[in-house]
């Protein structure tokens, strides 16, 4: 596995494999890996010639008074961890690298689709991810780049950019990866307390709850979505920021159940935000 610091000579080594006929697929996370990372890297070894996996803080995705700083970061874990899974190359830019002194351009996604859900209570979080995906797909170039669901809003944005900006990248969604008791993955989830950690496992029941009142017949999204307050406030140690029910494509409001939707949420467990969705399927 190659560790590269350098768009120029990441570009320099892409094009050789480029112009050898492999296909390219990327990986974007800011590190810290686990589970939900490997499963994206392990599908991208499976389909593609070359494995790039980006490993980048990105601070522009995290507004004033967010967990920038307290990001958890392991660069020599992770590195482990990426040779282990057969990823060919690690891309770890510095901020200037990615940002160059008198960087002043940025790509927004506009409409519902980054107004609602985080979109709403993270003011610029979706500007900062479009913009750095963006930028990482015009480095890499990749034929396929894989994005997980547990971030569901993010791969329906990148999805978005990827039409309007007519780029030529097959987006792969990657189911969420769980811990045996239910909780979505996440870097975050390290920064949880023995007592925060058994608490947080609330979202996924919640989630599953409202999915079985939807298996029994239940369409109405204000009853489904009560129940969903009702078991995250049964918790004391976790705060709902948002339970959410949404068209699966266009993240439009539901009230009632037809197709495809998206049952969205986020929580403050002790200090610590943290999201999960399921789909919920109507008709
Ligand atoms: P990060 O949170 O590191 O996540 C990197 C990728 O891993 C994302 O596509 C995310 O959806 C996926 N992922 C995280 N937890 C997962 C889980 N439990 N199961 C499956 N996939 C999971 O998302 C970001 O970084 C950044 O916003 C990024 C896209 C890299 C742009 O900076």
């Amino acid at each position: 596995m190659r560790i590269i610091t350098s768009v120029a000579e990441l570009r320099e080594l892409l094009a050789q494999a480029r112009g050898a006929g492999k296909s390219i697929g990327l990986v974007p996370t800011m590190g810290y890996f686990h589970e939900g990372h490997l499963s994206l890297m392990r599908q991208c070894r499976e389909s593609d010639d070359v494995v790039v996996v980006s490993l980048f803080v990105n601070p522009t995705q995290f507004g004033p008074g967010e967990d920038y700083e307290e990001y958890p970061r392991d660069p020599e874990r992770d590195a482990a961890m990426a040779q282990e899974v057969g990823v060919d190359v690690l891309f770890t830019p510095s901020a200037a690298e990615m940002y160059p002194p008198g960087d002043a351009t940025f790509v927004e996604v506009t409409g519902e689709l980054t107004a609602v859900l985080c979109g709403a209570r993270r003011p610029g979080h979706f500007r900062g991810v479009a913009t750095v995906v963006t930028k990482l797909f015009n480095i890499v170039r990749p034929n396929r780049a894989y994005f997980g669901e547990k971030d569901y809003q993010q791969l329906l944005v990148v999805r978005r950019l990827t039409q309007d900006l007519r780029l030529p990248v097959e987006i792969v969604a990657v189911r969420t990866v769980r811990e045996p008791d239910g909780l979505a993955m996440s870097s975050r989830n390290t920064r949880l307390g023995p007592k925060e950690r058994e608490a947080a496992t609330v979202l996924y029941r919640s989630l599953r709850a409202a999915q079985e009142l939807a298996s029994s017949g239940a369409r109405d999204a204000q009853q489904i979505l009560a129940r969903v307050r009702e078991i995250v406030a049964a918790e004391p140690l976790a705060t709902l920021q948002y339970a959410e029910l949404r068209d699966a494509e266009t993240l439009a409001p539901v009230e009632h159940i037809a197709g495809r939707a998206v049952l969205a949420l986020a929580a403050h467990v002790g200090g610590v935000r943290l999201i999960d969705n399921l789909i919920i399927a109507g008709g």
